[in-house]
């Protein structure tokens, strides 16, 4: 079964064809980084119009890299979440592609498509597993029994994880995206050089709040200026670590308490260097517990995850009605 996967739900237009769930035979994604980059962030509008520009081209190259249209038994794209205009756009065209070619449709979930993406790796995990998704809108555990069936643990109580350093960043007078940016001055910087609140609520202890640590930021800038140079570097690895700091404490402790032996990081945040890195050093402090990384393409906005998810989805749930809508604030798991 080959599955053709479409993604526009944000700045990223993205096309691949996976087979069996488990193996990309292409994963096309062009990025708007550059034309939302002058304006400090994404601006909607802006993303809708490129990815009508986009999107045929990027569906032309994945479908042909994969072997042509005679190869593609389903297609599937993202629904939501995301930004309305951006999603329409890929939605539109799948329907279009599916009735043109006779085949099922199926919407998909991104952030099950982020969780799944993990089965595209050479070592994926098995359920029961714990999912920390961390991407620019979430940063959520959970709990994985089955596909489909998803509880969560907990999740931010304000901003996510991807927004946390993309907004720090942004007073930083640093480019967007601001993950990336800071992922890159904090590797010549000291953790702990500037202390930082911890990202966590009192009281909840698989809750996240990173709002108090963007003020804390705010307030150090306004006090000390932006640093250059070596001062710089500190402070955004001093930032870094206190936002990857509690994503590991608490994924860790989900993941002991609930008894799930492996831990699967997902999204755009989990491309983060010292993230994977710390992630990994707490999974070695147990004998039992196992810990999946997905390749840093595969945790940023990707077809491949989709069409994925999607395989697994017609499994379970067979092909969605044409009729369906795109859904801007989908979750995974209502609360
Ligand atoms: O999953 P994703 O590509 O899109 C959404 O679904 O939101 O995640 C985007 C987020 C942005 O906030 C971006 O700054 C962050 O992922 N990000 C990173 C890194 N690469 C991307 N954050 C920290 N370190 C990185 N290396
Ligand atoms: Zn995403």
């Amino acid at each position: 079964m080959r599955v053709l996967g479409i993604e526009t739900s944000c700045d990223e237009t993205a096309a691949a064809v996976v087979e069996d769930g488990r193996r990309a035979l292409s994963d096309v994604v062009a990025t708007q980084i550059e034309i939302h980059r002058r304006w400090g962030g994404v601006v909607p509008e802006l993303a809708s119009r490129n990815h009508v520009v986009q999107v045929m081209p990027v569906v032309d190259e994945a479908v042909t890299r994969a072997g042509g249209p005679a190869m593609i038994d389903a297609i599937a794209v993202t629904s939501g979440p995301g930004l309305v205009g951006a999603l329409l756009v890929g939605v539109q065209v799948a329907k279009g592609l599916a009735l043109a070619w006779d085949k099922p449709l199926v919407g998909v979930n991104h952030l099950e498509g982020h969780l799944l993406a993990a089965f595209l790796g050479e070592e994926p995990p098995t359920f029961p597993f714990l999912g920390l998704v961390v991407s620019g809108g979430h940063t959520s555990l959970y709990r994985a029994r089955a596909f489909g069936d998803y509880e969560l643990l907990g999740s931010t109580r304000d901003d996510a994880a991807g927004e946390a350093f993309d907004k720090g960043a942004k007073l930083l007078g640093l480019p967007y995206p601001g993950g990336v940016a800071i992922d890159r001055l904090a590797k010549a910087g000291d953790p702990r050089a500037v202390k930082f609140p911890k990202a966590i609520v009192k009281g909840a202890d698989l809750a996240f709040s990173f709002s108090g640590l963007k003020t804390a930021l705010l307030h150090h800038v306004k006090k000390h200026g932006v640093p250059e140079g070596q001062g710089l570097a500190d402070l955004c690895a001093s930032y870094q670590e206190a936002i990857v700091g509690a994503l590991v404490q608490k994924a860790v402790r989900a993941a002991r308490r609930f008894q799930l032996p492996t831990l699967v990081l997902a999204g755009g945040v989990a491309a983060n260097s010292r993230l994977r890195a710390a992630a990994a050093e707490a999974a070695a402090g147990y004998d039992d517990l196992r810990l999946v990384l997905p390749t840093v393409k595969l945790c940023t906005d990707n077809a491949a995850m989709i069409a994925a998810a999607a395989h697994y989805q017609l499994e379970t749930e067979g092909a969605t009605p044409m009729d369906f809508d795109v859904e801007p604030d989908l979750a995974l798991v209502n609360w």
